[in-house]
């Protein structure tokens, strides 16, 4: 897909690699949704974004995508704006570290909503304008953790993997529809993720140094990903070559290391 003059929307733009999303899409857009709880973060990047990009269209929406009624109005919007939405980035997403057994039940469900079920239901409102026009890009924003259980990340692993299922068998839905579909898989990101997914009281998790991969880069590579129409991205080399080995791990050495993995109950 050529992003040139695409009408976006983000979702999660309010920080991250969301808002990333959206700073690298401004010269290339011409119109962009941002969407996100945090209205003020979004009205903050869409005066930075209009100053820099006056021909630009920049619209925000305060939407809590783990809220069924606030996802259908998001969508009547859409539909009652005219907005053909050409590129849609399911960006928006968020995890819990800790051992399920001690999990807060609310926020298990709103990560299952917010990383799976608006993600399904976004891309099932936008897709057949995208077909009937023969032009567009789906771009999942997945995680390295869903290729593989991680327990202390149980909740979250699960949803990421269904993001890459789900995203691979959409792209193979879609051969020769001219819409493409692309999960993007990232190691760390230093984002406010680690902190938002800790417990009350738990240090954030950050994982190796050496696997991070900066934000700016992760964007750069999904959106040259999608544009060369590839299933999937993992930025970064050491990640890259990180996921291909631990791919190679048969089911039953990758029990024993998860069993050896430190507890978290
Ligand atoms: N950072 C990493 O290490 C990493 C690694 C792999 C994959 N990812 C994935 O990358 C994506 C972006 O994460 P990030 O690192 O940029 O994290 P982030 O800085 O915490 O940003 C998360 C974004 O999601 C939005 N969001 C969360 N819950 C929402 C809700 N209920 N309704 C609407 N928006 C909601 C947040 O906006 P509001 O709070 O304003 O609503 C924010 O804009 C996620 O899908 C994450 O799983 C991150």
């Amino acid at each position: 897909m050529n992003l040139d003059g695409c009408n976006a929307l983000i979702t999660g733009a309010s920080a991250g690699i969301g808002r990333e999303f959206a700073r690298q899409l401004a010269n290339r857009s011409r119109s962009m949704i941002l969407v996100a709880r945090r209205e003020e973060r979004l009205a903050e990047l869409r005066d930075e974004l209009r100053q820099q990009h006056p021909n630009l269209a920049v619209y925000i929406r305060k939407v809590d995508l783990a809220d069924f009624a606030e996802l259908k109005e998001l969508m009547h919007w859409i539909d009652r704006e005219k907005i053909d939405v050409d590129l849609l980035i399911n960006n928006a997403g968020l995890g819990d570290t800790g051992a399920f057994a001690t999990s807060d039940p609310i926020r298990n469900d709103q990560m299952m909503l917010v990383n799976t079920v608006a993600l399904t239901s976004l891309t099932r409102h936008l897709l057949p304008k995208m077909i009937a026009k023969r032009r567009g890009g789906i771009l999942n924003v997945s995680s390295s953790a869903g290729f593989l259980p991680i327990p202390g990340d149980a909740v979250y692993a699960a949803t990421k993997a269904y993001v890459t299922s789900f995203s691979e068998a959409l792209r193979a839905e879609l051969w020769r529809t001219g819409v493409s579909v692309c999960a993007v898989c990232p190691g760390p990101v230093r984002t406010e993720f680690q902190e938002i997914a800790a417990r009350p009281g738990a240090q954030p998790v950050m994982g190796s140094r050496i696997l991070f991969v900066p934000v700016q880069q992760v964007v750069r590579q999904a959106l040259a990903a999608l544009e060369a129409d590839l299933p999937l991205v993992i930025p970064g080399l050491a990640m890259k070559i990180a996921m291909f080995l631990s791919r190679l791990m048969p089911m039953p050495v990758v029990r024993l290391v998860l069993r050896l993995s430190p507890k978290r109950v």
